[in-house]
């Protein structure tokens, strides 16, 4: 295949699925949130009281009327039956007890491509950007029902609509109107194609308001604990005294209609009779009050809640029942809710020092965010990074994740300054799709370490009966994290271990590690490990040796490692520090030292920090520095030089464990992100239109030899010469088209292992070869009383060169489509060299995926086979990529074997197999 034939072009994919577009919940400027929804016929009252509400001057700027709206106006406004032709969509919130339209927007068709659209916002609600959230969703929808223009007139001085549209980052075209309509009015034409501004602009959009709509939890004005038990031993009890012992920064309201005083601070019966506003309200009464409490927070104006309560979905069905009606109420209240069955959460900042949870300790001030979606492991998470004195930024104990998600608070951390790096302890994922694209972006600029929890049989069932979390595909996963450049760990140890490099640590920008040690053991346990975390050990410059050789004795080792042997005092420490680390051949220092003369040790570890001070001022700015203290109690720590944290671990293994880690990310990082590419030339109307009309015809199931053809000759993909024969002589006919010798072969989609059954026949000659060919197969089938099952045989080229190739696609409940790439044969089936990707691939996946399997080599060349085509495969990975992202009927498909020909000479499909099934709502589409 060859790319210059086919134009390519940058897919932009927007943010939001076409099913979060229709329904779910809208963040606004401030941080509130409102509910989004298809207008529906019962409607109509509160649409009629919404435009009778608006100013005179929005009516007539919206809908170009003086004063109350025809009825007939108002039924279509509310009538979304027909999406081709119009579609309203009404933004709701729970005022005053009602539930109120507080905007609403739609589209009507003019002619099958354009449509037009009218807005409006609520007056009181102007100034949130309800216009642009809601024109987004329009765009969406009308994409989807097939326009690729929105039109619409609006007054020359409605500065805000106009503001609107192109704040929308859509192509936009904007003209005096003339002609019909009168004077003083824009006529504007939106291209609804997703440009790289409309989707950038809308992930800004949606980051910013998430990080408002999340402040109030970090840093409240006021905090209210609700529930706040007298008895010492409650968790709400603990809650307020942890407030208070941690000396958080605002007042404490304890709630408690029994008594007057808790933990010596004055109580209230109710959250409304707290005298002053509250922002965070933190909810520790029993399950069965938790909805009136959240009355009350509304009606008293908090924004956010946190809910410790346990009982949930966690538990059972009528758990999940209240828990759906608990965020129904809170997103209808525009509020934002953490939990609920969590711990709680903290901030450190100074200025804050917020610990609202029942967690007894308060860890130190410092740029580690973290998130568990465990309590128990939130709480020794917090333990150790006390222990360990690693500065946390803020930590959030998730629970149920009913509201708030990881998504949201990777949104808040990518915008918070005090944070860093970004740990998160995770056992399941709400939408991994939002994940991926959210945590590509984050990884960028901050790294993010990540457990996941449930990696074996075991933890699976038991993180399922845990949180009541979904048992996950862990190629999935790891595909996902190594997609979006989220460092994998196994442990919390090793999270931790990696958190004080990244936190402490520059990034490292290279492989290149020097080792300098004062025993010879431990540095070649270290330069094991670096070499096997993919970390380079190369011997150092003749200069570095010349200038090292100049104070360390003789008997030093000058390669790498070096060893300032077992005599090495402070200053050699101090000295071969300063001249490693600024040359030019390292990249990154590993420091060992292990204790030889106890007296030493509190000088060595000055040394340390004076020998890294010397190497930052001689330039070596960038590079990182580790340090293995093999000390006496064992215990890691850090090192602290002016503003830089020198993690030290215990073992020369783990320093080269993170360090390689680090590396790896760091080699992410630079790199350029990649682009999804979309071909021009793939017919999906004709693909959508196959797939459909097999599963309509035969319900879930395989596709028959011919549609699998029509499919992938439509997607593009390079399918070989030949066809379907359903005679011999029609067979004889297509091998004289196709030119011998010619393989035959089984078409059938029922029969699945063709070549067991005696199916395939090869290196047919001549006619007379491949009409008896055809007879055999016709008798095999027949001796398996199968004959109904032969849709005729599939006659190809013989290709006899090349390497075999294989590339499926399967789904993940929970990720979509995930692919598989490897060689052929027993490379896959018994090697299981294969390796994984979540969709929508982008180039640089693709180029990823070919090279990262160990067969890597026979497709460079290898021992007088030629190299293979490694572009084309790159090519049928991403339109394969396209194929199963746009065509959600698919659900499995293989294309096995796939003949990767020499440079230049592109690759066949061999053998093809696609399942189709009905679109089910998938994770595509979940919020
Ligand atoms: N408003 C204010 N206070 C209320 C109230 C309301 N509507 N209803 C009850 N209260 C008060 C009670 O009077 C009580 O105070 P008191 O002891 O001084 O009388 C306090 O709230 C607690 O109520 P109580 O009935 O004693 O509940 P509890 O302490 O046994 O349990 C929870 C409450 C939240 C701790 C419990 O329901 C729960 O969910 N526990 C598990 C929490 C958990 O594990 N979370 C996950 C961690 S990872």
């Amino acid at each position: 295949m060859d790319m210059a034939v086919s134009s390519v072009r940058p897919l932009y994919i927007p943010p939001l699925s076409e099913d979060q577009a229709q329904s779910g919940t809208l963040i606004l400027r401030d941080g509130t949130t409102a509910t989004i929804r298809l207008a529906q016929p019962t409607d109509q009252t509160a649409m009629k009281a919404f435009v009778e509400r608006l100013s005179p001057e929005s009516r007539r700027h919206r809908f170009l009327l003086a004063d109350t709206p025809p009825e007939d106006l108002i039924a279509s406004l509310c009538d979304s039956s027909d999406p081709r032709s119009r579609l309203t969509l009404v933004v709701t919130r729970l005022l005053g007890g009602t539930l109120r339209i507080i905007a609403t927007g739609a589209y009507l068709a003019r002619d099958v491509t354009t449509a037009e659209v009218v807005m409006a916002v609520d007056d009181a609600f102007h100034g949130k950007g309800l216009g642009t959230l809601l024109l987004e969703r329009l765009a969406l929808l009308a994409i989807r029902n097939g326009f690729v223009r929105l039109w619409a007139v609006t007054h020359a001085d409605n500065q805000a609509m106009r503001e609107v549209f192109r704040e929308s980052g859509f192509e936009l075209r904007e003209t005096r109107a003339g002609g019909e309509i009168q004077g003083g009015e824009m006529e504007v034409e939106l291209s609804l194609l997703p440009t790289e501004t409309s989707v950038a602009r809308s992930e800004v959009r949606d980051r910013v308001a998430t990080a408002a709509s999340l402040r109030p939890f970090f840093c409240p004005r006021a905090v209210a604990v609700v529930g706040a038990s007298r008895d010492p031993a409650s968790i709400g009890y603990r809650i307020v005294e942890a407030l208070v012992m941690n000396r958080y920064q605002g007042p404490v309201y304890p709630v408690n209609p029994k008594a007057a005083v808790i933990a010596s601070i004055r109580a209230y019966p109710s959250v409304k009779a707290i005298p002053e506003p509250v922002d965070l309200a933190i909810l520790s009464v029993p399950r069965d009050a938790v909805l009136d409490v959240v009355d009350e927070c509304a009606a008293q104006g908090v924004q956010a809640l946190l809910i410790i309560t346990a009982g949930f979905a966690e538990v059972n069905a009528e758990g999940r029942t209240l828990q759906d009606q608990l965020v129904e109420k809170v997103r209808a209240y525009g509020m934002r809710l953490v939990g609920p069955n969590c711990m709680g959460l903290l901030n450190t900042d100074p200025k804050v020092r917020l610990n609202a949870s029942f967690a007894p300790v308060f860890p130190p001030y410092g740029r580690v965010a973290m998130l568990s979606q465990s309590g128990a492991v939130g709480l020794a998470i917090l333990r150790s990074s006390t222990y360990l004195n690693m500065g946390l930024s803020t930590f959030v104990s998730v629970g149920n994740k009913a509201d708030v998600s990881s998504n949201d608070l990777l949104q808040y951390w990518e915008e918070d300054p005090a944070t860093e790096v970004i740990l998160l302890y995770l056992e399941s994922f709400g939408n991994p799709r939002r994940f991926a694209r959210i945590a590509r972006r984050v990884s960028r600029r901050k790294p993010i370490v990540a457990v996941k929890g449930g990696r074996t049989q075991a933890g699976r069932r038991a993180a399922g009966s845990h949180t009541a979390a979904l048992a996950e595909n862990d190629a999935g996963v790891d595909a996902l994290f190594h997609q979006t450049g989220i460092i994998r760990v196994g442990t919390l140890d090793e999270m931790f271990a990696l958190a004080r490099a990244l936190g402490g640590q520059p990034i490292p920008s290279g492989r290149r590690v020097a080792i300098l040690t004062n025993a010879g053991g431990p540095g070649i346990l270290c330069a094991d490990e670096c070499e096997a975390g993919g970390l380079t050990v190369t011997e150092l410059s003749e200069g570095t040796r010349r200038l090292l050789s100049g104070f360390l004795p003789a008997a030093a080792s000058l390669k790498n490692p070096v060893d300032l042997i077992a005599s090495a005092g402070p200053e050699h420490y101090r000295r071969a520090i300063e001249t490693v680390l600024p040359a030019e051949e390292v990249d990154a220092a590993i420091i060992i030292y292990i204790p030889v003369d106890i007296s030493n040790t509190e000088a060595i570890a000055q040394a340390i920090r004076d020998g890294v001070a010397g190497g930052r001022a001689a330039g070596a700015k960038a590079k990182p520095v580790l340090v293995c203290w093999m000390a006496e109690d064992g215990r890691e720590r850090s090192l602290q030089v002016g503003d830089e944290q020198i993690p030290t671990y215990a073992s020369p293994e783990r320093a080269a464990q993170v360090l390689g880690k680090a590396a790896t990310y760091g080699e992410w990082r630079i790199q350029p992100p990649g682009v999804v590419p979309d071909y021009l030339d793939m017919d999906f109307v004709r693909i959508r239109a196959a797939c459909k009309e097999a599963a309509r015809e035969r319900g879930e199931g395989w596709l028959s030899v011919e549609e699998v053809r029509t499919v992938l000759t439509a997607a593009g993909l390079p399918v070989p010469p030949g066809g379907v024969a359903r005679t011999p002589e029609e067979a004889v006919e297509v091998a004289g088209q196709v030119g011998f010798p010619v393989a035959v072969k089984l078409a059938s989609r029922r029969i699945v292992h063709k070549t067991e059954i005696g199916g395939v026949r090869l290196n047919l000659a001549d006619a007379r070869a491949v009409t008896q060919g055809f007879a055999e197969i016709r008798d095999r089938v027949a001796r398996e009383n199968q004959l109904d099952a032969m849709e005729g045989v599939l006659v190809q080229p013989m290709f006899s060169e090349g390497v075999e190739v294989m590339v499926g696609v399967t789904q993940d409940p929970l990720f979509g489509p995930l692919m598989a790439f490897g060689l052929g044969g027993i490379h896959v089936e018994i090697l299981r060299d294969v390796c994984f990707r979540v969709t929508p691939l982008t180039d640089r996946d693709a180029g990823e995926m070919v090279r990262e399997i160990k067969g890597y080599r026979l497709l460079e060349g290898y021992r007088g086979h030629p190299p293979a085509d490694v572009t084309a495969i790159e090519e049928v990975l991403l339109r394969l990529s396209r194929l199963v992202e746009e065509i959600h009927e698919i659900t499995e498909l293989d294309l096995n074997p796939v003949f990767a020909l020499p440079p230049g000479q592109g690759c066949r499909i061999v053998d093809a197999r696609i399942r189709v099934g009905a679109v089910t709502a998938d994770s595509r589409n979940s919020k």
